[in-house]
């Protein structure tokens, strides 16, 4: 072998090591990214997440926080801000599309974390948008810290306050309620319907909406001209409690139950004719705001005494209705809330845990949609 072929073999073989030693050293890096990237994805990362975490070298400090959903959202944007990672971590995720542009709007507009954490839960992706596109607003934990207050409903709040001076609570309440809008006067017009549905002066059903399941009430319980259709769980409730009552020798009978549209309609006609405004509107809806045409609703009568509040089976309700899923809809100290007088027969059935809190409690079903079940 010649000196020269010796040389380039040497050479080569040097070459080949450097290649080999480049290759062990990805290797050992590729090896230590990757068991980095796996640590964060097991810590609840995701992959996207975890890699941009290592790429802007933030490892230790991710590791350090743990579990961190909103971390998680700021990796994965395109909005991520070096500068805003303590605020991250600092504020409560929620699921939103735009949440981490509209966290760094509102770190700008100097809101603290706490704050940002009440807006975003708060409000959905929409109103939180909005909410970040507009200049910094007073009294935002005040309003925000009520459990079911709603962003979108902020600039009522304050309108609201300003006139009635209630407290923070009694205003979100009232305001969630739609009690700075005149009865009938831009109402909802609902369109999710299930048991818990809620009609009143400012939440109205459509002309047509005709619930489902619909059963007609057997005779011997009926105190009226006609069939009383009911939706078949009410009527279920209603039969059991009827017969515990009867044991008991209380006799309790429907007057009325579903009403349609045009029903309601006629019955306010008849009663505006007999009794003219002023009764219509504090005893009878206008159609479509009639709690009868959700089917959840049932006049109780008694069947030997003609004026309810004189009869056992009143008495017997008020104690007992509760226990079968039943409440008196419009008592008597709630008249400023439900926007009728005390109808001592009126029953909305809503089933036993709820009917049980709000006699407990001593609230509306107003008031307990705004609080519980609202969205
Ligand atoms: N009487 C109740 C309020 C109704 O008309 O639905
Ligand atoms: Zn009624």
């Amino acid at each position: 072998m010649t000196k020269r072929k010796l040389k380039l073999k040497k050479s080569a073989q040097k070459i080949l090591l450097i290649i080999l030693g480049i290759i062990v050293v990805i290797g050992i890096i590729f090896g230590f990214y990757m068991s980095r990237i796996n640590e964060l994805k097991s810590l609840g990362y995701s992959d996207v997440a975890a890699k941009s975490i290592v790429f802007k070298f933030k490892y230790s400090y991710v590791v350090n926080k743990g579990k961190n959903k909103t971390l998680n959202a700021a990796f994965e944007s395109d909005n991520y801000n070096e500068k805003y990672l303590d605020n991250y971590a600092d504020i409560t995720y929620q699921k939103q599309d735009n949440l981490i542009s509209n966290i760094n709007k509102l770190i700008k507009k100097g809101y603290s974390d706490k704050e940002i954490s009440l807006i975003i839960s708060r409000g959905d992706d929409k109103s939180v948008s909005s909410f970040a596109k507009r200049d910094k607003v007073k009294y935002v934990e005040e309003f925000l810290n009520v459990s079911y207050a709603k962003l979108e409903n902020y600039d009522r709040y304050v309108a609201y306050q300003e006139k009635e001076f209630d407290d923070a609570e009694t205003t979100v309440l009232y305001v969630n309620m739609d009690f700075d809008k005149e009865d009938y006067v831009d109402p909802l017009v609902i369109d999710k319907f299930d048991d818990y549905v809620l009609v009143n002066k400012h939440r109205q059903l459509s002309s047509n909406y005709i619930p489902d399941d619909l059963v007609t009430i057997d005779e011997e319980y009926v105190k009226a001209d006609g069939e009383i259709e009911i939706e078949r769980n009410v009527a279920k409730a209603f039969y059991d409690m009827a017969r515990d009552a009867s044991k008991e020798g209380i006799e309790l009978m429907v007057s009325s139950g579903y009403r349609s549209y045009k029903d309601q309609e006629e019955i306010m006609n008849t009663y505006l004719e007999l009794y003219g405004q002023n009764y219509v509107d504090n005893y009878v809806a206008k159609p479509g705001f009639s709690e009868h045409q959700t089917a959840m609703s049932l006049d109780i009568a008694s069947k030997s005494v003609s004026v309810f509040v004189e009869s056992n089976e009143y008495s017997w309700m008020m104690d007992n209705a509760y226990k079968y899923g039943f409440i008196l809809r419009y008592p008597k100290s709630k008249e400023d809330i439900t926007g009728y007088k005390c109808e001592a027969w009126h029953y909305r059935y809503v089933g036993k845990d709820i009917a049980k809190y709000i006699k407990e409690n001593n609230i509306t079903y107003d008031e307990y949609y705004v609080m519980f079940l609202d969205d």
